[in-house]
């Protein structure tokens, strides 16, 4: 694991302080109303959401590769839950679990990292329960032929490397579409808090089917 990698996991909350003020964590609050059941959440990252679950949920599993993420997510998780926690290593492209396990997943600003985006929507599609939900937030591309969507694709290349391989001009919404699931509700809003690359984002509610 680079230095980079450890250095992302140690500031991220501090890098993020301002997007999550200025309406992030608002976003996220609004959303996680709607986790039900058994709950996924993959990418979790330092447990930004941890918060905003409601304590009616049955259980939380967490889903985090890289392990200094899952060291800062460790310090956040209180034994005082009324929900048992599962923090495991892995990727959304191969998640250890059968067909059908959950009720709700949870992915917030996880797509845009992971290599294989079709793969890994193929895997929350399968581990998801017919009719539950995908809750996302997720920066996305802008929309094309606009200035800012061709500043993406030329800075993508580097911004990659330097933000631990996450991608600016990804189609989230066409490709959850594709993926096999329903839209049921979806905002689409510019981040506040963060570089003007990665402001355009989709978060919403998608339905297996
Ligand atoms: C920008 S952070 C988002 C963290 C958190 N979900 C949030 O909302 O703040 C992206 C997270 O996705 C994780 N990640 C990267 N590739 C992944 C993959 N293939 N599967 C699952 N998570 C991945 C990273 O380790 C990191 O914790």
């Amino acid at each position: 694991m680079s230095i980079l990698s450890w250095l992302t996991a140690k500031y991220y909350d501090k890098i993020m302080q301002d997007a999550e003020t200025k309406g992030l964590k608002e976003w996220r609050t609004q959303l996680l109303r709607h986790a039900t059941g058994t709950v996924l959440e993959i990418g979790a990252g330092t447990g930004s959401n941890l918060e905003c679950y409601p304590q009616t949920i049955k259980k939380l599993v967490l889903l985090e590769p890289s392990p200094h993420m899952r060291q800062q997510l460790t310090l956040k998780l209180s034994a005082n839950n009324a929900y048992p926690i599962e923090l495991l290593d892995g990727k959304a492209e191969s998640i250890p679990f059968p067909d059908a396990t959950f009720d709700a997943i949870v992915c917030t600003l996880v797509l845009c990292s992971v290599k294989n985006m079709g793969k890994a929507l193929s895997e929350l599609h399968r581990v998801l329960a017919p009719e539950g939900k995908l809750i996302f937030i997720e920066h996305v591309a802008a929309a094309k032929h606009t200035t800012r969507f061709k500043w993406q694709k030329m800075v993508e290349p580097v911004w990659k490397r330097m933000a631990s391989g996450c991608h600016v001009t990804r189609q989230t919404e066409a490709a959850l579409v594709q993926a096999g699931f329903m839209i049921e509700d979806i905002a689409r809003q510019s981040m506040r808090g963060v570089p003007s690359l990665v402001r355009p984002t989709i978060r919403g509610i998608a339905i297996k089917c």
